[in-house]
């Protein structure tokens, strides 16, 4: 099976500095990705570029034949007296469903989003329930793969515990933007570091392989999840064993990355940073 998304030698820059160059980036069947990095790193534009909602300057951005993508933005924010069913059968119209199929199709995403009220005024709802509809909007379409930009920022403990079951009971491919590593422990299959602390292109992935440079790597508990820690070995040994064999990455110096993950380029080592 060719990937269901295939970026090959993309860049990007706003002004003189890129943000990323010849970065190569693939998701295939079963791969929930964790896109991490510094705040500025550039994961928002490389997830919109990925999503097609951003022109790269160079390079290519394939999509298996008739695969979809769905790209849920870091702010979810929606025309003023919109409700909520108008926002999911805007979105069956643009993904080409038949009307015959909507009523249906509409009703089952409301169900796994866990939406009672489908005449909610969608502006009006709380932050957390805004997000569950922006991805209600995406996965309504049946994506292939389903990008999703700082989903946890909004959404409450119950939340993002509903999302990462949504996402490992998928039958879609998901690339999330996240900082937070219990998330990226519960859901990813993958992570993908994009920092310019590194010195050839910008983009870690980490395919197979823990390399000893990530041995000091410890995740941080989620508030009210302390006697979880524990799990940060088991975070460490399953999830990260597959961090980073480094395909091309660059960057201009020792950076404190804001996810907490420091990455000292004078030893190679990865630690918890202090912030
Ligand atoms: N449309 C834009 N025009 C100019 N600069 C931009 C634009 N979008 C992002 N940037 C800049 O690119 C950098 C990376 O942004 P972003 O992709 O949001 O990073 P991240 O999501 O990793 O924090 C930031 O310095 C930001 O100011
Ligand atoms: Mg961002």
């Amino acid at each position: 099976m060719p990937p269901i998304l295939n970026a090959q030698g993309v860049s990007k820059r706003f002004g003189a500095v890129p943000l990323f160059e010849e970065i190569n980036f693939t998701v295939g069947e079963g791969d929930r990705i964790g896109l991490i990095g510094p705040n500025g790193a550039g994961k928002s534009t490389l997830l919109a570029v990925l999503g097609g909602e951003m022109e790269a300057d160079s390079g290519e951005v394939a999509m298996r034949k008739r695969a979809r993508v769905a790209y849920v933005k870091q702010e979810s924010a929606f025309a003023p007296g919109l409700r909520v069913r108008d926002v999911l059968e805007s979105a069956l119209v643009r993904a080409g469903v038949a009307e015959s199929d909507r009523e249906g199709r509409l009703r089952e995403t409301a169900g796994r989003i866990g939406f009672p009220d489908l005449v909610a005024v969608a502006s009006t709802l709380s932050g957390g329930w805004r997000k569950r509809l922006a991805i209600a909007e995406a996965i309504v379409s049946h994506p292939d793969v389903l990008l999703l930009d700082e989903p946890t920022n909004h959404l409450d403990l119950a939340g993002i515990e509903w999302l990462e079951e949504l996402l490992n009971q998928a039958d879609f491919a998901c690339v999330m933007v996240s900082h937070d590593r219990y998330f990226l422990e519960n859901v990813a299959t993958e992570i993908v570091e994009l920092s310019r602390v590194y010195t050839e292109g910008l983009l870690r992935v980490a395919p197979n392989g823990l390399p000893e440079s990530a041995s000091h790597m410890i995740p941080m508990g989620r508030p009210g999840h302390v006697d979880e820690m524990a799990g940060a070995a088991v975070f460490l040994a399953s999830k990260l064993s597959s961090y980073i064999t480094g395909q091309t990455i660059h960057v201009d110096g020792g950076t404190q990355a804001a996810s907490g993950w420091y990455h000292n380029p004078q030893t190679g080592d990865y630690q918890l940073g202090p912030g």
